[in-house]
């Protein structure tokens, strides 16, 4: 960007700016997957001159994980780090994004950073965006777009490794006595459900033991995932697994065979698979409660914070960067494994 481009995107950023809402302080937290959405606290103000203003729409704060992505993202974009972040929460809905990617062109952000709720649906915004010079990093979930040079760049997570991973262990671990399985779904249309499902569907192909009995979304939310296991269990079926898409559905159907008094994980009938690793997700395996947990990293503030530097450099970034993850299983996690974490 030239001087006087710079000059004027700073002006029309302090205009605009005071339109949104900024999160000014480093730090800041990543809100309450039980608590009420919206956008983050923060004192409005103008961007100072030399900081890098900074778009960036979240999903909302549906999950533990969800509330760890946002507070790496603050982290890393801090004023202190030479950043203006501009924080929008969506709430789940792809309306509130788009209406905030357009807030951002508006103010001329220089970088806009999106996490997608879901894959379609992006086309005509990032074509403004595209427009507008401001370019667009992905985080998290992927999109699904006619055209890659739409967005700059993305880092994420392999969720069909994450969904094959748990199908592997399944067939390694379980027999090949039948296997009635409860599938419950994250938001429907998201990348991590799509990766996630079609794990699941192709060990279901591979195995003939296999079968789905109930599936249902529960929005990657712990209330839903408990409505939708307590909804599952009026229907009396015999259960041998639940594959649950996040952590937090699975401690919502937890919940429910818990007030059910129905015994699950290592040393029941029923074994539960989890997505995530979050803190409490491995406390609960390292108890046995979950069976297999599969780690989503969501500590992608540091990448991003190295791609707008690159950037500022004149440098092209990595069009997709994956993030490492493992799996953790109730026979072999260690309290040292969860004492080492970061969310
Ligand atoms: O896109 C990542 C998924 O979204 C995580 O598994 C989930 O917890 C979050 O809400």
């Amino acid at each position: 960007m030239t001087v006087a481009k710079k000059a004027v995107v700073a002006f029309l950023t302090t205009l605009c700016v005071l339109l949104l809402t900024p999160l000014a302080a480093c730090g800041g937290n990543g809100g309450s997957p039980s608590g009420a959405s919206g956008s983050a606290s923060g004192v409005a103000s103008a961007p100072a001159a030399g900081l890098i203003s900074v778009g960036f729409s979240q999903v909302s704060v549906e999950s533990d994980w969800r509330i760890a992505n946002t507070a790496s993202i603050k982290e890393a974009l801090c004023e202190a780090n030479g950043y203006q972040l501009i924080f929008k929460d969506a709430q789940q809905k792809l309306e509130n994004q788009l209406e905030a990617v357009r807030e951002f062109i508006a103010a001329a952000v220089d970088y806009i950073v999106i996490a997608p709720i879901t894959e379609t649906g992006w086309d005509e915004v990032l074509q403004e965006a595209q427009a507008a010079d401001i370019p667009v990093i992905l985080v998290g979930r992927m999109i699904d777009v006619s055209d890659d040079s739409l967005y700059t760049c993305w880092v994420g997570s392999d969720f069909f490794a994450e969904g094959s991973k748990a199908a592997k262990w399944m067939e390694q671990s379980l027999g090949s006595g039948p296997l009635n399985i409860v599938h419950i779904q994250g938001t429907l249309g998201s990348s991590a459900q799509i990766g996630r499902s079609a794990g699941l569907e192709e060990g279901l192909a591979r195995n003939s033991n296999w079968q789905l009995v109930a599936q249902g979304t529960g929005d990657f939310s712990e209330t839903n995932g408990r409505d939708f296991m307590e909804r599952t269990l009026r229907q009396n079926l015999n259960i041998n697994l639940i594959y649950c898409e996040n952590d937090n559905m699975a401690f919502g159907a937890m919940e429910a065979l818990d007030a059910a008094r129905i015994p699950y994980g290592r040393s029941s009938d029923i074994t539960l698979v989890s997505f995530d690793g979050t803190r409490r997700g491995l406390e609960n395996t390292l108890a046995g409660r979950i069976n297999l947990d599969v780690e989503c990293n969501p500590l992608h503030g540091p990448r991003v914070a190295e791609i707008i530097q690159q950037m500022e450099k004149g440098l092209t970034p990595i069009k997709r960067s994956f993030m490492t993850e493992a799996a953790f299983e109730a026979a072999t996690i260690t309290q040292a494994q969860i004492d080492g974490r970061d969310y």
